[in-house]
């Protein structure tokens, strides 16, 4: 187990940079999700850790030492990549073991460990198999299985789940995090899944454009988001968020239509800036009876099973209230929304970032 640091690190190609002065830590043993929409600079942090790609600026330090000069074979981390490549015309006990065979260990020791990484992966029984005649998730397990025999200090894992389908990805992301608990190995895992990302890390390093936008745990980043990037990023749906003003005494937002939404209550009114962007979760919006709350107009309701999401507006703002006990709404209907003083988050409409109370 080896913590991973990264301070101030930068990747320039030419002179276009893309990852602008990165700072973050993963604990000896943590599991840790860099998160963000495409071409973020995820796969390009990943690599530079790896040692696929050179550091423009900063350091990278494993356990404790710094590696930027050193090459990915010292660098002691396994990679597990959307596409693994599996040599196909070798066994499934070939491909797990090739690593090993490469470095001179004796076949019988080199038995030994295939058959007790194959085992813990489930993979026992198809050890001489080759790979086009398994299936998606099995070759993925495959993939796991040649980065966990070198007993790496760290894994590094780039979208590994996103060729396979969602019921799949589920049972794999069970896998993986079983896995995790079982060696406790160091990870970092890409994805720009946010449910994959709150599922599976122990914190979440949320990207926007090659910076870091906020860490945090799942529980965190959920509830307590740092900019409304991370608010509308996390969470199916993302955070609404209304532009708004404050109105008379602090104890009013005036929302863009006039309606008002009453603070009496909030811990923070009275030092609040007066232009905010409100934001609110779905499922902390209640449906209240006529004459309360704000009006909405609904455009169409999305049918989850568990409940509903009503797909409405605000004066001309979006809103998605997920409700339980809704019965059906007609498109067009106005419905009328409850919307709890302390369950609203703040933010400077500017900079985008949370304003503390
Ligand atoms: N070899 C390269 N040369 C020039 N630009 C590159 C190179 N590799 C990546 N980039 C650019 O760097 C940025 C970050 O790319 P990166 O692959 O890290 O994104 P990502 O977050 O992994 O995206 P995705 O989710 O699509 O995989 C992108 O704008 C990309 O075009
Ligand atoms: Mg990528």
């Amino acid at each position: 187990m080896s913590a991973i640091s990264l301070r101030n690190v930068k990747k320039a190609y030419g002179k276009n940079e893309v990852v602008h002065g990165v700072d973050f830590e993963a604990a000896a043993g943590e599991f840790v999700v860099i998160l963000g929409p495409s071409g973020c600079g995820k796969s390009t942090l990943l690599r530079m850790v790896a040692g696929l790609e050179s550091v423009t600026a900063g350091d990278i330090e494993i356990g404790g030492r710094v590696v930027n000069a050193l090459e990915p074979r010292e660098r002691g981390c396994a990679m597990v990549f959307q596409n693994y490549a599996l040599y196909p015309h070798m066994s499934v006990a070939d491909n797990i073991g090739y690593s090993l065979k490469v470095a001179g260990v004796p076949r019988s020791t080199r038995e030994t460990r295939v058959k007790a990484v194959a085992e813990s992966l489930g993979l026992g029984e198809f050890l001489r198999r080759k790979p086009g005649q398994l299936s998606g998730g099995q070759r993925q397990r495959v993939a796991m299985g040649r980065a966990m025999i070198r007993e790496p200090l760290v894994f590094l894992y780039d979208e590994p789940l996103s060729n396979l389908d969602a019921k799949l990805r589920v049972a794999m992301r069970v896998e993986i995090r079983r896995l995790h608990q079982k060696l406790g190995t160091t990870t970092l895992f890409v994805t720009h899944d946010q449910v994959e990302a709150m599922t599976l890390a122990d914190r979440i390093v949320v990207m926007n454009k090659g910076v870091i936008e906020q860490v945090g745990t799942p529980a965190d980043v959920y509830h307590r988001p740092q900019s409304t990037y991370v608010a509308s990023f996390i969470g199916a749906p993302g955070m609404n968020i209304l532009p708004a003003r404050l109105g008379a005494g602090s104890s009013l937002l005036l929302l863009d239509d006039g309606q008002t939404v009453d603070l009496a209550g909030h811990p923070g009114g009275s030092d609040l800036p007066n232009e905010v962007h409100v934001g609110i979760r779905a499922e902390s919006i209640s449906l209240a009876n006529h004459g309360r709350g704000v009006r909405a107009k609904v455009h169409f309701t999305e049918e989850l099973g568990s409940s509903r999401l009503l797909h409405a507006e605000v004066g001309s703002t979006p809103i998605i209230v997920s409700s339980k006990d809704a019965g059906i709404i007609e498109p067009g209907a106005e419905v009328n929304l409850e919307l709890p003083p302390d369950s609203l988050h703040f933010f400077n409409p500017d900079s985008g970032r949370r304003i503390a109370h």
